[in-house]
């Protein structure tokens, strides 16, 4: 498998690429920033569930913890840093398959001494609170005195915004160092503890002051001799599920002690077995002409991996994961919609927890929706832990205007509720999980039914839903947008169809629900088989927007017009209708998905990373397969390509989760139809093969699909019904089937 590769250093890029190669499990992503200190480099350990108000106004940040990687090193009295002396020889290479990130230099001091240093890290997969160090130093021309200083840096801050108080500082036996920190408005414990081991005789002094308790380690190096470092870390939170009993301090205390003596090398041999495992069960293979693809899709998959709590159905995944602070580390509508699909067809326990968090947040929902004057439940835009809104009321200030733009998501962007119920019902589609359903399942789409049922309001004779905005957020405060109104009809017309089945005797929701579904106004479409995206859209002016789409990603149109300005103009953000086609397809006739798609990419400027995807799996869908090509090469760019800036707060998770998809739902074609995993090969002539392994009704199956054949092996589950380009197959055991298409 590739590694992700960095050849130089270069400042430019130092934060994207501590991005990109976090280090994670799930329970906690460590930014690839690099041990020792540049000025603009942003540090980050966060861990699932974990945040706080800094302020009592302010929406919970997902918290940046104490630092346990940083370290200064010094050579005989000159300090180790790639901005002086010269690079001999850099690289840096976050290892896929095993989950290892390893940084390899060759360093001439400004005094010219010369010296090597290899930096290793990783998260443990199977011990979720470990964080493991090595640093591996040779002298190569003289020997020197070596002073390293690391320990635990309480002053970390969410872009300046402080959330702990350090409540205990110790060194315990004269090696552990262990801080107790208390997130200052959510009541979290944080413990923390840290321990260094080397390989020579090395002098060792530890110290607290200012939020930072430090040792200060002092060791000689004998020239060609490599001396090698450990440090061993361990996080462990008053909100761990597996504390046993035991306080976040004594675990910490006891977990560290056993991980040391483990040491670095076993305790990633362990890990690495379980990485083994997650590919051997999830890698989609592709033979393609450009070797990028397979990495692009290796590197989604192990950050959907990384970035989902799936030790714990309290927490869900934020918008960057736990790579980054962007989006202070909220939950939008990303998860269900781009995330959860992944899960869903590869391990669908994890799917389910992930609707978990959802369902033990039901109540705050329908706080949310009593408080806006409406019955059910009404997810709040953007959740954190406590399941309240929490989308920040402004966004940063225009500069251009001097004003700050009041954020209209959880006031209109309501299409969240019918985003999460559309998932319950492909999460029992593919599972047929009767318990989840008749629980969990059914009160979710009941509460998110009685929602739209009471956010219709009636108008000329119909039922009409007013003032929302879609998922292209360029266009606020619309009547009718087309993606809400299928998708909340969907929700409702699924709640029936499952109160019915469980046999469900709230009469009166029945009742209603049959009003709102014959009486729902759901655009058609038009002459020109435009489904119009809202009342007005289609009649505001157009501009030509090949400029912004060329910039696609950087909103530079809001540089050049105000939001207001966007608003009445035929501008989409993202896809809107073109998301509508994704999700609800056997809705629409294949001639009005063409028309839409040509139409709609037109006036969509892909700003935000959620679109580009969508847009190649409904190309691949319409048979357009080469354009479809290019949009899932330009989303495999959204962070792997070149833009030094775009993913310095965070990579895009949803847009991680839609490159599996574009390969699956897309060039594969997978899709559930009348109860049947149904594919429908599109794959792209530059590659010749797709391979992939799907759960589908319990059933483990992979499929290795060219452009001549289909190959579906059952590996493991009952015998499957799957239709294959429209022709139903019974897999037993292997079906191998010539493919007559392009
Ligand atoms: C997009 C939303 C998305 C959010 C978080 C915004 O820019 O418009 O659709 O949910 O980012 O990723």
């Amino acid at each position: 498998m590739k590694k992700l590769d960095e050849n130089t250093f270069d400042p430019r890029y130092i934060n994207k690429f501590a991005s990109l190669m976090t280090a994670g499990n799930g329970y906690l992503g460590l930014r690839a920033s690099h041990e020792e200190n540049y000025v603009d480099q942003t540090r980050g350990m966060y861990v699932a569930g974990i945040y706080n108000k800094a302020t009592a106004n302010e929406p919970s940040d997902l918290v940046n913890l104490p630092d346990m990687v940083g370290m200064t090193i010094e050579f005989d009295g000159e300090v180790f840093s790639l901005l002086t002396g010269e690079i001999l020889s850099y690289k840096r290479q976050l290892n896929l398959e095993n989950g290892e990130l390893r940084r390899d230099i060759l360093w001439k001091s400004p005094a010219g001494s010369r010296f090597r240093l290899t930096f290793q890290r990783f998260a443990a997969k199977n011990d979720l609170h470990v964080l493991a160090t090595k640093l591996t130093v040779t002298s190569l021309d003289k020997p020197a005195q070596m002073k390293i200083v690391t320990g635990i840096n309480a002053q970390q801050t969410n872009f300046g915004r402080q959330h702990l108080i350090e409540e205990k500082v110790r060194v315990k036996e004269g090696d552990l160092l262990q801080g107790i920190y208390k997130t200052t408005e959510s009541g979290h414990t944080i413990a923390l503890a840290a321990c260094c081991t080397f390989s020579a005789n090395a002098e060792i002094a530890h110290a607290s002051k200012n939020r930072q308790l430090l040792s200060t380690i002092k060791l000689e190096l004998q020239v060609d001799t490599p001396s090698i470092l450990e440090k061993m870390a361990v996080v462990f939170t008053s909100l761990d599920g597996d504390l046993r009993g035991e306080s976040p301090e004594v675990a910490s205390e006891a977990a560290l002690r056993s991980y040391s003596v483990a040491g670095y090398d076993a305790l990633l041999h362990k890990s690495a077995g379980q990485w083994a495992q997650f590919w051997k069960e999830k890698r989609i293979k592709v033979a393609s002409t450009r070797d990028f693809d397979q990495l692009a899709i290796d590197f989604s998959l192990y950050q959907l991996e990384i970035m989902t709590p799936a030790h714990d159905e309290r927490f869900s995944v934020g918008a960057k994961g736990l790579t980054g602070e962007g989006y202070k580390g909220h939950v939008f509508w990303d998860t269900e919609i781009f995330i959860t699909p992944f899960h869903l067809f590869t391990e669908p326990e994890k799917a389910r927890k992930l609707l978990r968090y959802r369902y033990l947040r039901l109540k705050q929902a329908m706080g949310k929706a009593a408080a806006n004057g409406y019955e059910g439940a009404l997810f709040p835009w953007e959740s954190a832990f406590t399941g309240e809104e929490e989308t920040p009321e402004f966004a940063a200030i225009n500069i251009k205007t001097g004003k700050r733009q009041k954020v209209a998501s959880a006031l209109a962007e309501h299409h969240i509720v019918a985003d999460i119920a559309y998932t319950v019902v492909k999460y029992y589609q593919n599972t047929l999980d009767e318990t989840f359903m008749k629980k969990e399942g059914l009160e979710l789409l009941k509460e998110t039914s009685r929602f739209w049922i009471s956010r219709a309001v009636e108008e000329t004779g119909q039922l009409v839903i007013k003032d929302v905005i879609g998922p292209d957020e360029y266009t606020e405060h619309v009547n009718n947008n087309a993606f809400t109104n299928y998708m909340a009809w969907f929700n409702v017309e699924q709640a029936l169809f499952f109160m019915e089945k469980y046999g469900d005797h709230d009469h009166q929701l029945k009742e209603r629900g049959h009003e709102f579904l014959n009486r729902l106004y759901l655009p058609k479409a038009n002459d020109h088989k435009i489904i119009p995206q809202d009342d007005t859209f289609l009649s505001k002016p157009e501009i030509d927007l090949s400029r912004y789409k060329k910039a696609q990603g950087s909103q530079g149109i809001l540089m050049d017009y105000s939001r207001q300005e966007v608003n009445e103009m035929q501008i989409l953000k993202q896809a809107d209708v073109v998301m509508l086609l994704y999700l609800l397809p056997d809705l629409f006739s294949q001639d009005v998905i063409s028309e839409n798609l040509h139409y709609y990419e037109e006036h969509t400027i892909h700003d935000s990373s959620l679109s580009k995807a969508i847009h190649a799996i409904v190309a691949a869908r319409a048979g357009d397969i080469d354009k479809s090509y290019e949009f899932f090469q330009e989303s495999c760019l959204i962070d792997l390509g070149p833009n030094p800036q775009s993913s310095d707060e965070g990579l895009h998770a949803a847009s991680l989760g839609a490159i599996w998809m574009a390969a699956i739902f897309g060039f594969a074609n997978v899709s559930i139809k009348n109860q049947r995993l149904s594919l429908d090969p599109k794959l792209p002539s530059e590659w010749s093969e797709l391979a992939f392994p799907i759960m589908f009704q319990g059933s483990r199956l992979h499929i290795a699909l060219t452009h001549k054949q289909a190959v579906i092996t059952k590996v493991s589950g009952d015998d499957v019904c799957i239709e294959l380009n429209g022709t139903e197959f019974l897999v037993t055991n292997k079906v191998e089937v010539e493919l007559q298409y392009i």
